[in-house]
């Protein structure tokens, strides 16, 4: 995995922890939240749903917008927290299926994925055959 010290995952975890505390979770009640290190900067993000319950935005792909669109495409870490999670059930602190898609877009195989107790993961553990048609990811 490529090497981010303890301290700065650290800095992530608690970034996606005070982040979650903004989630738009009214409907489902379990907030997320997740902090991206691009370029030196962290960039946050919570989960933001709506009454059309489809339109819900994970944090994370919140998060990767916000590093995208300060123009840091290239991603170093994620973190992620899921306080309301119970904190024995591993699957629900860990990135959905179309969030581990969108972060194999931008990053490599070695790309750290931080769980907030719950370890540190590659992104190719948790996507290990992700749709490519050739982008910067690839
Ligand atoms: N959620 C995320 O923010 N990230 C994920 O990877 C999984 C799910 C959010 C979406 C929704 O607001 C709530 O968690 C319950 O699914």
């Amino acid at each position: 995995m490529s090497t981010i010290d303890d301290a700065t995952a650290a800095a992530l975890l608690d970034a996606a922890r005070e982040v979650a505390r903004h989630a738009h979770c009214p409907y489902s009640r379990f907030h997320v939240g997740a902090a991206v290190l691009a370029g030196g900067h962290i960039f946050t993000g919570c989960n933001v749903e709506n009454a059309s319950a489809g339109l819900a935005l994970c944090a994370e792909r919140v998060a990767v917008g916000a590093a995208i669109a300060a123009g840091e495409c290239e991603l170093t870490a994620l973190a992620v927290a899921c306080p309301d999670a119970p904190p024995d059930d591993r699957q629900k602190h860990l990135p959905c299926g179309a969030c581990r898609q969108v972060l194999a877009e931008f990053c490599a195989g070695d790309f750290p994925v931080f769980v907030d107790g719950g370890g540190s993961y590659r992104l190719d553990d948790l996507i290990p055959q992700p749709f490519r048609l050739g982008g910067p990811g690839a």
